[in-house]
């Protein structure tokens, strides 16, 4: 099976140009002006963009509480073909094990290809010890847990400063949850305590100041065990700027943000709706912050202090009727997260691109190029010769606005409905086979591929081995 792309505007990191894509056997194998080859498929991509299907290095299918990978076809229809997702890890059982069962339950039902990052939830010897053998499952990132006290996900400094030692003698990317455990216990049940219950309440139990300092003492145990760092869902100003600094200082020191940071606020979380409750939709950790934080985050992303953007889609099973209502009269009840793997590309485009946020170039590298580096994914996140042909013809005079009934992450709401949506994914290719059109999923299901993931990603890159 072969396709010619023609005539697009390919969009890279560097700059853009209009040019002829060929893909033979899943992979790009030409590039270049009017070329002149036969394909079972050509594609006249005049007047449309062309760039490197979207990686979102965070997602959560199964942990947490989020739906399974069935469910997994949103991403494609948003232009997202490859996602790595936090495998979940029960009780007793070791980490190795705990990331092939998710990964068996990914195999046919995933219509994206997809990686894993490993999570402990059971910090102990024997669990750090399994990180010595991550590599050879494919598996380079690892994400631990300073929130969440009091659950399984829970990691004192000692853990941390332990794991974050294996890790990086074995090329393991390290990424923290930061936020200060201890104090956000004590405020939610201060705030509790006080009939202070609602939605918004969650913000004001976790204020900025908790998830900074958590990001200051994460930093500081990086640099005492030498290990690369790499913050996850960065939400404040301080936490951006504490990575900002240490990066100047020549640590490898990462973060990233999510699309929310960038686009919902505090005022997201106040809202009652009609029964009160609706703030709860917007119920993820970190909480949503007021606008002079989501200004923050869109400044670290030009200046190239955050890295990268990724969803932390999850799509509580059960929805807002049947999931989010548990914590009605405790907002410390109500499950974290949202859905949004379908919508990244919408939102950076329409928030970011046509505002004039991002060049064209860095939605680019947020989207694609820079999380498949940091993941160890050589061969995704851009349009080269050689890479897979994961590619996204984009209409960019396309006029519409999101809605829960057009989002196939299968559940009840859409944290962004009603923002518009300036252009679409007019086509998804994921390896050269169309998965998804204008907004539908044309492909078959299941057809991801499980990614091994390379040892010593991009936050490893000037580390001395
Ligand atoms: O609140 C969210 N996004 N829940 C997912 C868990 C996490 O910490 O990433
Ligand atoms: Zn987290
Ligand atoms: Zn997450």
């Amino acid at each position: 099976m072969s396709l010619l792309i023609k005539n697009g505007t390919i969009l890279s990191t560097t700059g853009e140009y209009v040019a002829d894509i060929y893909v033979e056997n899943d992979v790009i194998s030409l590039i270049g002006k009017d070329l002149n080859v036969k394909a079972d498929e050509v594609v006249d991509a005049a007047g449309k963009y062309v760039f490197p299907g979207g990686v979102d290095e965070h997602v959560h299918y199964g942990s947490f509480g989020g739906l399974l990978f069935d469910t997994a076809d949103a991403a494609a229809v948003g232009g997202t073909t490859t996602i790595a997702d936090f495998a979940p890890q029960d009780a007793g059982v070791p980490l190795i094990e705990a990331i092939e069962r998710q990964a068996a339950k990914a195999k046919g039902t995933c219509s994206v290809d997809y990686a894993f990052h490993g999570i402990i939830m059971d910090p102990k010897d024997s669990v750090f010890e399994e990180i010595r053998k991550l590599p050879e499952i494919g598996v380079a990132t690892l994400k631990l847990f300073m929130a969440y006290k009091g659950s399984p996900f829970y990691c004192d400094d000692e853990a941390i400063f332990k794991a974050m030692q294996i890790a990086r003698d074995y090329g393991v990317t390290m990424m923290v949850h930061a936020e200060n455990g201890d104090i956000i216990n004590v405020l939610q049940k201060q705030l509790v305590a006080a009939g202070k219950t609602d939605p918004v309440y969650h913000y004001y139990s976790r204020p900025p100041l908790v998830e900074t300092e958590a990001t200051q003492r994460a930093i500081a145990l990086s640099e005492l065990a030498e290990s690369p760092l790499f913050v996850v869902h960065v939400s404040t100003r301080g936490a951006m700027e504490a990575i900002r600094d240490a990066y100047n200082r020549g640590l490898p020191v990462y973060g990233e943000t999510c699309t929310h940071y960038l686009t919902l606020n505090l005022e997201n979380l106040a809202k009652r709706g009609n029964d009160g409750f609706e703030g709860a939709k917007y119920i993820c950790s970190p909480a949503l912050r007021p606008q002079e934080h989501l200004d923050a985050m869109w400044e670290g992303i030009q200046r190239g202090w955050l890295t990268a953007v990724g969803s932390d889609h999850c799509a509580n099973t059960g929805g807002y009727e049947g999931a989010k209502k548990k914590g009605l009269g405790n907002f410390a009840k109500v499950p974290n997260g949202a859905p949004g793997v379908q919508d990244r590309l919408a939102m950076l485009w329409t928030q970011g691109v046509e505002t004039g946020r991002l060049t064209k170039q860095k939605f680019v590298e947020i989207f694609a190029t820079a999380p498949a580096r940091m993941l160890g994914l050589p061969h995704k996140g851009r349009l080269d010769i050689g890479c897979d042909a994961d590619i996204v013809v984009y209409d960019p005079a396309y006029r519409g606005k999101i809605t829960n009934a057009a989002s196939y992450h299968g559940t009840d709401y859409n944290a962004f409905e009603g923002f518009p949506m300036h252009g679409i994914p007019e086509k998804v290719y994921l390896r050269g086979t169309l998965m998804a059109a204008a907004g539908k999923f044309v492909g078959a299901k299941g057809k991801g591929r499980r990614q091994r993931c390379q040892t010593y990603g991009r936050c490893f890159e000037y580390v001395s081995r």
